[in-house]
């Protein structure tokens, strides 16, 4: 198992398999320290290949940019590596609930019956997805996010920290929640909204700088390096 990233997010991964028995062998990362958590960075992104060759099988893309998680976890996909999903022992996953390849569901979060996560999803602490509900790809559920049952989660969408999403509520692709903001109506693809009720504000997501977890985007940049790996 190898972790991708360096960034906030790795550290809450690479615990994340720590508690489920796994000891990954290290990082690759743009950038960043040279060691997280007593692991050592081995390299970059666009090296991959070369650790699957020397029989790496499993790999985990611990990146906060919604986005950047999607591309990468296509590309690290295409060149044969597994990318299992993590669930932590304290979440909870209810009846018929599926969780894509690449998630990480962290500590307390809970994921409702026949719910679903796409791949490369973040079912972050103690956020909840109830019933019904659905997250597309590389979608972030920020910590303790509420969305109640039935609830539609676009790709790449980001719900920030301590939102509520209403039942039913459909936020598009790409879309931002800001923190705390009550959902009340569906949102727009690439919207972003914030504030209780949540209202609209300027600007597209583009999602870069909005996730607090600055320094993942210092640790991984995946432009320009992406043909590398693909
Ligand atoms: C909504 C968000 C994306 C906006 O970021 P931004 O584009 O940098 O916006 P700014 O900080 O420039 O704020 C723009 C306006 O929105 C307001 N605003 C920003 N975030 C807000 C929020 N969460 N709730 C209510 N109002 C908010 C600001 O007060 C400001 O209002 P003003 O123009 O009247 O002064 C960001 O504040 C946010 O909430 N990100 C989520 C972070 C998160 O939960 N990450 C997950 C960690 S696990």
């Amino acid at each position: 198992m190898i972790i991708i990233g360096a960034g906030g997010h790795a550290h809450a991964v690479i615990a994340l398999w720590r508690a489920l028995g796994v000891e990954p062998l290290g990082l690759l990362a743009d950038d960043g320290p040279a060691e997280v958590m007593g692991l050592r960075r081995l390299g970059t992104p666009a090296r991959a290949g070369e650790w699957r060759a020397q029989g790496v099988a499993r790999a985990c893309i611990a990146i906060g940019d919604n986005a950047a998680r999607a591309r990468l976890g296509a590309a690290l996909a295409a060149q044969g590596f597994a990318l299992p999903a993590a669930v932590h022992p304290s979440a909870v996953v209810m009846d018929g609930a599926r969780i894509g390849d690449g998630c990480v569901v962290m500590p307390r979060a809970v994921l409702g019956a026949q719910a679903m996560l796409g791949p490369f999803c973040i079912l972050n602490t103690a956020a909840v997805l109830e019933h019904e509900g659905s997250a597309g790809e590389a979608a972030h559920i920020a910590i303790g996010a509420m969305l109640a049952g039935g609830v539609r989660v676009g790709a790449r969408a980001l719900i920030g920290a301590g939102a509520a999403v209403l039942p039913g509520v459909a936020i598009g692709d790409d879309a931002v929640v800001g923190a705390g903001t009550v959902v009340l109506r569906d949102v727009a693809a690439g919207a972003r909204v914030a504030g209780v009720p949540a209202r609209e504000l300027g600007g597209r997501s583009g999602q870069a700088d909005v996730h607090g977890v600055r320094s993942d985007h210092a640790a991984v940049s995946v432009d320009g390096r992406q043909s590398q790996l693909e």
